[in-house]
């Protein structure tokens, strides 16, 4: 039984459902970059938006306001997010009040930056900021140039519903907010704030008014997902009571910090058949100098033990994991490392980087970015290389499989049906193969190096 059985039913009614704001509500163009974190936010805003009564377009062409709910993780992520910035603001030549807003994690990291360098952008809001977003883009409507970038160590949108547009089948639930790892690269720590829970009680409601609309999956969402706490709640007890919620048939959680990998939610992995064979474990680096100059808290031993205990509970586990290339200081050897922990792993799939000075980091103040572009750009290469020859070795294992497959509707060219394997593998099956939240057991056949043909 889990520690939380205790917690009581909350009255499925006292959901918010979006209102249909009439045509002549203003309009919000939105587009997300980043993580699941920003989609779950993006569609945390437009809940707060709809219920104040804008309503959502997917033409930019026709917005009253656009916002772009932005990433700053990486160097090249913020110059995206500036492209598209002064692409969209092409509108502004057929309505000369259209409202250009920013939030999320660039709002947070460039505050006072963005009015220099984009003075067009009326709108600022940091992560912490949505519950006031109505209120924040009525005000740049009417001309005034807003800025709201306060962190608040206590906001987890407790009793906001998110208004999602995606496929119906599988949805986010935000557990966490924040993170207190500080690795010596990351500007997570700095643009999203302090490390918290949201309560268990809100995590449940959320997870049954997902299942309440028919959806099969959830995906918990945390920056260190499993250092969730909540009074004595843990990741663990959190886990195997989202799974008796009905109804829900799938749960995935992204992304785990390894130090954080406790023996309880192993175990509750190997247990709990709702909780999927899958585990995306950022390594980042096999070096351990470099590990320890990452602030990572775990050596190359710890994360390969790690892998082994995960491997050894759940025999069907599909893993994933983010390299970074060219951390300050990182040699031939350290380097030749990282190729070689991949080798020992053997990840199913893998997000792949070269190292860029965020400017506010650890990193930033008190190392060197001595590794030459060049070099950053041959060894992530080799990464991606390898990791190649990987996916394609993963994806050959699985041909022959009989899986269930989660149907999610019809593939992107429309000429399939996608569907999600339990290990998170992407499926083509021929058309009309399901309805999409269905499930259907299908044969693998093939891969087309991304997908599997089932
Ligand atoms: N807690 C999250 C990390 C989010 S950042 C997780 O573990 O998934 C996602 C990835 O971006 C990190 O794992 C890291 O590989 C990469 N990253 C973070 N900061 C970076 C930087 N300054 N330069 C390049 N890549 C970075
Ligand atoms: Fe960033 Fe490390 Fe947290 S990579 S998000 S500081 S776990």
């Amino acid at each position: 039984m889990s520690d939380l059985v205790k917690i009581r039913r909350p009255n499925a009614s006292a959901s918010q459902e979006v209102p249909q704001a009439g045509p002549d509500a203003p309009a919000v163009y939105m587009e997300t970059f980043g993580c699941q974190m920003n989609e779950a936010d993006s569609a945390l805003i437009a809940g707060q938006l709809g219920r104040a009564g804008y309503r959502a377009v997917r033409d930019p062409a026709s917005a009253d306001v656009i916002l772009i709910n932005t990433c700053a993780i990486r160097e090249k992520a913020e110059d995206r997010v500036w492209g598209r910035t002064s692409q969209l603001l092409r509108h502004r030549a057929d309505n000369p009040d259209l409202v250009i807003g920013i939030t999320g994690c660039m709002a947070e990291h460039l505050k006072d930056k963005v009015a220099k360098r984009a003075p067009y952008i009326s709108l600022v809001a940091g992560p912490d900021s949505y519950r006031s977003i109505a209120d924040l883009v009525d005000r740049a409507r009417t001309g005034e140039a807003v800025v709201d970038v306060k962190l608040d160590k206590a906001e987890v949108y407790d009793q906001l519903d998110p208004h999602t547009d995606d496929d119906g089948v599988s949805g986010f639930v935000t557990i966490q907010r924040g993170c207190d790892k500080f690795c010596t690269f990351c500007v997570v720590p700095y643009t999203r704030g302090r490390e918290r829970g949201v309560a268990p009680r809100e995590v449940l409601r959320h997870t049954r008014v997902l299942a309440e609309r028919g959806y099969k999956e959830v995906v918990l969402l945390g920056q260190t997902v499993n250092s969730y706490a909540y009074e004595d709640v843990d990741f663990a007890a959190l886990l195997r009571t989202v799974a008796q919620v009905d109804g829900i048939e799938r749960i995935r959680f992204t992304s785990p910090y390894p130090v954080d990998f406790s023996p309880r939610v192993i175990e509750a992995m190997a247990e709990e058949p709702k909780i999927c064979p899958q585990v995306h474990l950022p390594l980042q680096s096999g070096s351990d100098v470099m590990l320890e100059r990452m602030r990572r808290g775990y050596s190359r031993q710890q994360f390969l033990d790690l892998v082994g205990a995960l491997r050894e509970a759940v025999p069907t586990l599909a893993l994933s994991t983010d390299i970074m290339v060219g951390f300050c200081g990182e040699t031939d050897d350290d380097h030749a490392q990282t190729l070689d922990a991949m080798r020992q792993v053997r990840f199913d799939f893998a997000f792949m980087f070269s190292y860029s000075d965020r400017g506010i980091t650890y990193a930033s103040r008190k190392m060197d970015d001595d590794i030459p572009d060049a070099v950053k750009k041959a060894r992530l290469r080799e990464v991606i290389d390898l990791q190649e020859q990987h996916t394609r070795a993963s994806h050959d294992a699985m041909i022959g499989q009989t899986l269930d497959v989660l149907v999610l509707g019809p593939s992107k060219r429309g000429d399939k049906t996608l569907g999600r394997a339990p290990t998170f593998h992407k499926v083509l099956l021929p058309p009309g193969a399901g309805e999409p939240g269905s499930f259907v057991r299908a044969t693998i056949t093939g891969s087309t190096g991304r997908s599997l043909l089932a």
